[in-house]
């Protein structure tokens, strides 16, 4: 088999790389672990910045999501001495945030691609990259019990934080990788109640950080900080409920309360390898880079990447020049870090740190209050959090 362009990885960005491809003209193949079920079926992050939503409209990928999805226009930043909203559209200059969820946009992504004849393997096994630093590199892996080689002009690494493609850069010489670990994981729920606010709550509190995100009318997503080692048996619903409670009353705030039909522990981490391509592969998504949930940046950042890799990989086969694919990481890399600064940011200001003392609490209140108060200080926290506009 040949190809142009061969995509490790169905994720946000291996999709949405290949369906920009396919609009230019640009011919790729896409390979994933795991089955068209499975990836339809993950639960994972629920906000798109405004340029995703952006790119997901113009390239003909958006109707379900203006259709289904909800459009933000704020969020609340709730703390001791109660709940204050930062207005994102008015500090932004007009962008907003869309709340729909991961596992929605790849359900479009993956439609719209076969729909257009495009070429996914689910499901492959025993998948291994070869001659990256040739100008023929190869991706071998078994599908439907046939071992297959295929031949492709460049490699994307797309396959997400338990990536093997990252690995092909040799660590040391090449690769650096830079990494924060945090003392605590979020247990986040899926209950079926009615929404309790109309938009998204940030809440700090003295036991630990509270978000109180949305699905549906009838679907809500929660989470609460919680030790790393949490076992989801050990949370009966009315426990969680009460954790809940006792974290949000001190800001005045109650729940409206449902059955949870989903609870899982996420693991928190920042890292970001550098640099993102070497030879013939090139990585995206968070194969390169991981965030810890609390700026939403997660999936915007994987879309940013492949919109970056799209116009390099159009403009070495419109005319040969390959500048912009050997610049790929340099781009990459600023919003890249950006996020990382914005998502350790709101990370650090509202959970809970296991050494945290009354100063660091007290330290944390004066912090929101800023952010709450000043025009300059709230509209960092907007233009970061609707994302900068994709070039
Ligand atoms: C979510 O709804 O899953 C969500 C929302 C905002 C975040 C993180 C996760 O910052």
């Amino acid at each position: 088999m040949r190809t142009q362009v061969g995509i490790v990885g169905a994720g946000p960005a291996g999709l949405m790389l290949s369906h920009l491809l396919h609009l230019r003209g640009v011919d790729s193949v896409v390979v994933d672990l795991q089955t068209r079920e499975s990836i339809e079926q993950t639960i994972k992050a629920g906000i798109l910045e405004q340029g995703t939503v952006d790119l997901m409209r113009q390239t003909g990928v958006g109707d379900r999501m203006m259709r289904d999805g909800f459009v933000h226009h704020g969020i609340n930043l709730a703390f001791r001495g109660g709940m204050h909203r930062i207005d994102l559209t008015e500090l932004s200059g007009g962008r907003s945030v869309m709340v729909y969820a991961q596992h929605e946009v790849l359900k479009d992504l993956i439609a719209k691609r076969l729909q257009d004849g495009g070429d996914i393997r689910f499901g492959v096994t025993d998948t291994t990259v070869e001659d990256l630093t040739t100008d023929q590199p190869r991706i071998t892996f078994t599908h439907e019990g046939q071992q297959e080689s295929l031949e492709c002009d460049f490699v994307i690494g797309a396959d997400g934080s338990r990536t093997s493609t990252r690995f092909l850069i040799p660590e040391g010489e090449v690769r650096k990788d830079f990494f924060r670990q945090y003392p605590f994981a979020w247990f986040g729920i899926l209950a079926e109640a009615p929404p309790s606010s109309d938009e998204l709550i940030y809440a700090h509190s003295d036991r630990g950080f509270v978000l109180v995100s949305t699905r549906s009318p009838s679907v809500q997503r929660l989470y609460f900080q919680c030790d790393p080692e949490t076992k989801v048996e050990d949370w009966s619903d009315d426990r969680i409920w009460a954790e809940f409670e006792a974290r949000l009353a001190p800001a005045g705030l109650t729940l409206k309360t449902g059955s949870v039909f989903r609870k899982d522990v996420l693991q928190f981490r920042s890292f970001v390898c550098e640099p993102m391509q070497y030879g013939r592969l090139f990585l995206a998504g968070d194969a390169a880079h991981t965030v810890p949930p609390t700026g939403a940046k997660g999936l915007n950042l994987a879309m940013a990447d492949v919109h970056v890799l799209d116009r390099a990989l159009g403009a070495y086969y419109r005319t040969g020049d390959a500048g912009l694919l050997q610049s790929y990481t340099e781009t990459a890399l600023r919003r890249v870090w950006r996020a990382q600064w914005f998502s350790f940011w709101m990370t650090s200001m509202l959970h809970r740190f296991s050494d945290a003392t009354d100063f660091d609490l007290r330290r944390q209140v004066a912090e929101l209050e800023l952010v709450t108060s000043s025009p300059i200080a709230a509209k960092t926290l907007a233009d970061n959090y609707v994302g900068m506009p994709l070039p």
